[in-house]
């Protein structure tokens, strides 16, 4: 903190004083950034210096700040009523919000839910996955993050921090990521690491921990955020399906992070070629606004009145802010600017690398991109206090990145974002991590 207080100028230092007087120490801020406005893929500090946002509020801000249509319509409906409780009620845009993410779910036939938060939404996915088999234990990947509340937190293992202290409220065993990058179990080549997982499940866990038959869920994230933004290896979405089906598992995807157009797709699912039987959804969804939730198949959703309910969830502005969203990704086609600025933006990173020791693996699809910081590229020795220097560097020179896993940077400004912020934003990045380098050495 003491560093984030030197980070800032004279404004953001005395708001640094008196956040460290008033809020919680639990939150883990990445720097001094002390936001005063921000408009599409640009932020401005209370100090008045601008940045070039390549993380869009960790992966929210999908159509960017305060896009005028999502303006108009939240504006709007404040005209109307801002809240009357959809657990008790009902009302028009929290119906049209479902009714368009059932036409865009990756679920043939689907049922919604809406809570206020991604943690909210894995916690509706858990609890519908024991009501409906009766089954109370479920099967985790490390690495992965899924949020901070007793449910999801027993399924979250990216960081010991995240957990010290903190007993588990549910019964969670955890295997590895299929990590094609740095994998647990090294099946020989990409293909093979995803199936020595499914191995490890059916050969160990289930012939030794657990029987399939008690195990309500597998979640899943379909690339991993958090942990690293990892795509796992090739093949190993389906063949995870395949085992679900055989053990009459639900396979529950995490797409909180990697959805709402993020990858080029509306969902990363959309890659794979399978069907989850329940997705939950939040952050890039509600364009900012507090919404999250579950898509799941209809069969499943028939949990009585009072089985889950939620008072702010689904709430008519974070609803209505989440319907505009959704048409802005359609209407001005950030699908498909999301799968050409990532090749784009991928493409650059990939020269930087070629310039540069420290870079090792650059992964990604759409513009949900990770890259590798490392001491050496033949040992892959991970880097972690240079890493956290690059993105010092970074933000003192205006530009926005955080990290993710032991030593990477994620890349996910939003999907608007425009070609000459992506040149100008990679160009702050390379001299950035030249200081860094240099000071490394
Ligand atoms: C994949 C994933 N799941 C769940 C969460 C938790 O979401 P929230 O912070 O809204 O509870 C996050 C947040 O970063 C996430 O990335």
């Amino acid at each position: 903190m003491h560093n984030h207080r030197n980070q800032a100028g004279p404004l953001g230092r005395r708001m640094i004083d008196r956040d460290q007087a008033a809020l919680s120490p639990s939150y883990g801020r990445e720097y001094g950034l002390v936001v005063d406005r921000a408009l599409g893929s640009e932020v401005w500090d209370v100090d008045g210096r601008r940045y070039i946002d390549f993380m869009a509020g960790v992966a929210v801000m999908n159509v960017g700040h305060r896009h005028p249509y999502v303006l108009q319509q939240v504006t709007e409906q404040l005209e109307k009523f801002w809240h009357i409780c959809l657990s008790d009620f009902y009302y028009p845009q929290a119906i049209e919000l479902a009714e368009k993410l059932q036409s865009i779910a990756p679920i043939t036939d689907s049922r919604i839910y809406f809570g206020n938060s991604g943690t909210e939404a894995v916690e509706a996915a858990l609890k519908l996955a024991m009501y409906q088999n009766g089954r109370s234990k479920f099967i985790g990947f490390l690495g992965s993050f899924h949020g901070r509340t007793l449910g999801s937190l027993s399924f979250t293992a990216s960081k010991t921090v995240q957990r010290r202290r903190y007993k588990e409220g549910l019964s969670v065993y955890h295997v590895p990521y299929p990590n094609p990058y740095r994998p647990i179990f090294n099946g020989g080549n990409s293909e093979t690491i995803g199936q020595a997982v499914i191995d490890y499940l059916e050969n160990q866990i289930f012939q030794t921990l657990v029987s399939p038959d008690d195990i309500a869920g597998i979640l899943l994230e379909p690339i991993q955020g958090e942990g690293g933004y990892i795509i796992p290896a090739p093949g190993f979405i389906k063949k995870l399906r395949a085992l679900c089906d055989r053990h009459e598992i639900l396979l529950i995807v995490d797409e909180i992070q990697s959805g709402a157009g993020r990858t080029g797709k509306w969902w990363a699912v959309d890659h794979e070629d399978i069907q989850p039987d329940i997705l939950c959804f939040a952050k890039g969804v509600g364009g900012g606004f507090p919404i999250g939730g579950i898509i799941a198949r209809s069969e499943l959703m028939n949990w009585g009145p009072g089985a889950h309910g939620s008072t702010f969830g689904g709430n008519p502005i974070a609803a209505m802010a989440a319907q505009a969203t959704l048409e802005v990704i359609e209407k001005e086609d950030l699908l498909k600017q999301a799968e050409e600025s990532g090749t784009y933006l991928m493409d650059i990173l990939i020269e930087i690398q070629s310039r540069h020791h420290s870079i090792d693996d650059v992964r990604g699809r759409g513009l949900m991109i990770g890259i590798e910081i490392v001491a050496d590229k033949v040992t892959k020795k991970q880097a972690p206090a240079l890493r956290n220097d690059i993105i010092e560097q970074a933000f003192q020179r205006g530009l926005l990145l955080i990290p993710c896993g032991a030593s990477s940077i994620r890349f996910t400004p939003p999907l608007n974002i425009q070609r000459d912020l992506l040149d100008e934003g990679t160009e702050i990045f390379e001299t950035a991590l030249s200081a860094a380098e240099k000071k490394h050495r």
